[in-house]
């Protein structure tokens, strides 16, 4: 039984003679013809005029933080279920993150929550495109406009997603994407931030290169940061905008085999799509009710594990991680999508390379490892 890994990066397209042709022209930093590319690529496939490439997800959510000039007493809006990276963004900036909960009906970041979050400390709303779902955007644009905030789109999960025909990214007022191994494109590690706004790029491009004033070699203005991302990274990405299509086409195919071979399983759930919503193929997700399926979902990752089959739990939603239980302690508001979501999601096999009978693989043992008379659990 061969060994199916939740993620594979998938470097088969001109990855290699790309990355070789940057390594031979020694422009293996931040300059080159490759990071040129993929930027000018990024942003007309994501409708932005902009795009700026950076070390990683996380970074470009901090390096969209900063531009937006977040600092000590703030308060940013953030839903619980999203990856840590998103609160520590905020944190990292001095300001506090309040958790708000997701909708059922999306797992995104629920339009109604973050209006009663609202206080005078409030700067802005992140709005995480969760598992390759958009958030409803209409909602939270409105609400950010009636109280003056700027909303970040963390679309680390979402590349291509498209809200109402729009790709992500060019929905909020900066756009945020990962490029980690886990990713639909991946230089194993990555990121890159989208927007319109030419002074805020220029700010932003500013901080990313250390503060270095464009026109004045060595000259710096202000403090800035390393965040740039090397020429050879932006080499693999560049292959992979090129199969673009291929990837999300194959990825799609992926998650129509998994739902029809699990559609007639009681007790699975699947991801919501809501109306508006394309979702980007990025691991395929299902939520297990137990009570039905007569296994809960650790256990159920236990029993795929004893098939040689990795899988992965959804998020710990945040409010409930040692970083963050005592700033959310105070908040008074339900969270108690985001627990739940947390408890009983899981993500199984999705890559470009998993082969048709792998996926039959794990739907197998998915089917044969729910109970057909479940336990009925008694309450404590
Ligand atoms: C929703 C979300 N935000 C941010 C990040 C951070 O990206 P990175 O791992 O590239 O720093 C991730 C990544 O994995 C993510 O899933």
């Amino acid at each position: 039984m061969d060994y199916i890994p939740v993620a594979s990066a998938d470097m088969s397209g001109c990855e290699e003679a790309y990355a070789t042709d940057a390594i031979r022209s020694s422009w293996v930093s931040s300059t080159g013809k490759y990071l040129e590319q993929f930027e000018a690529d990024f942003a007309e496939l994501c409708g932005t005029r902009y795009a700026l490439s950076c070390c990683n997800g996380t970074v470009a959510l901090h390096l969209a933080l900063l531009g937006l000039g977040l600092r000590e007493g703030d308060e940013v809006i953030v839903p619980s279920m999203t990856y840590i990276a998103t609160a520590n963004a905020v944190r990292y900036c001095g300001a506090r993150p309040v958790f708000v909960d997701i909708d059922p009906a999306t797992w995104c970041v629920c339009p109604n929550e973050i209006e009663q979050a609202i206080t005078s400390r409030t700067r802005g709303i992140i709005a995480v495109h969760l598992m390759g779902h958009p958030a409803d955007m209409d909602a939270i644009r409105e609400i950010a406009a009636m109280h003056g905030l700027w909303v970040v789109e963390d679309a680390a999960e979402a590349h291509f997603a498209t809200y109402r025909q729009e790709p992500v990214g060019g929905l909020g007022t900066i756009g945020t994407f990962s490029f980690f191994g886990n990713k639909i494109f991946t230089c194993g590690e990555g990121g890159a931030v989208t927007l319109n706004d030419p002074q805020l790029y220029i700010r932003l491009k500013l901080l990313r290169g250390q503060g270095m004033d464009p026109r004045r070699r060595y000259y710096f203005p202000i403090t800035g940061y390393n965040f740039r991302l090397t020429n050879v990274a932006c080499a693999l990405l560049c292959a992979q905008l090129e199969r673009r299509e291929q990837i999300l086409a194959r990825r799609r195919e992926i998650f129509d085999r998994y739902t029809a071979a699990l559609e007639g399983i009681a007790g699975i759930e699947f991801q919501p799509v809501a109306s508006y919503a394309r979702i980007a193929p990025w691991m395929y997700g299902i939520v297990i009710d137990s009570q039905v399926f007569g296994r809960d979902r650790d256990e159920l990752i236990q029993v795929l594990s004893d098939h040689n089959i990795d899988s992965r739990p959804f998020f710990h939603p945040l409010h409930n991680l040692p970083p963050y239980r005592e700033t959310a302690a105070a908040q008074t508001n339900s969270l108690h999508h985001s627990v739940e979501l947390g408890q009983k999601g899981l993500m199984l096999p999705t890559f470009n390379s998993i082969r048709d009978e792998q996926i039959d693989r794990v739907t197998t043992t998915i089917r044969q490892a729910k109970v057909s008379t479940p336990r009925i659990r008694r309450a404590a």
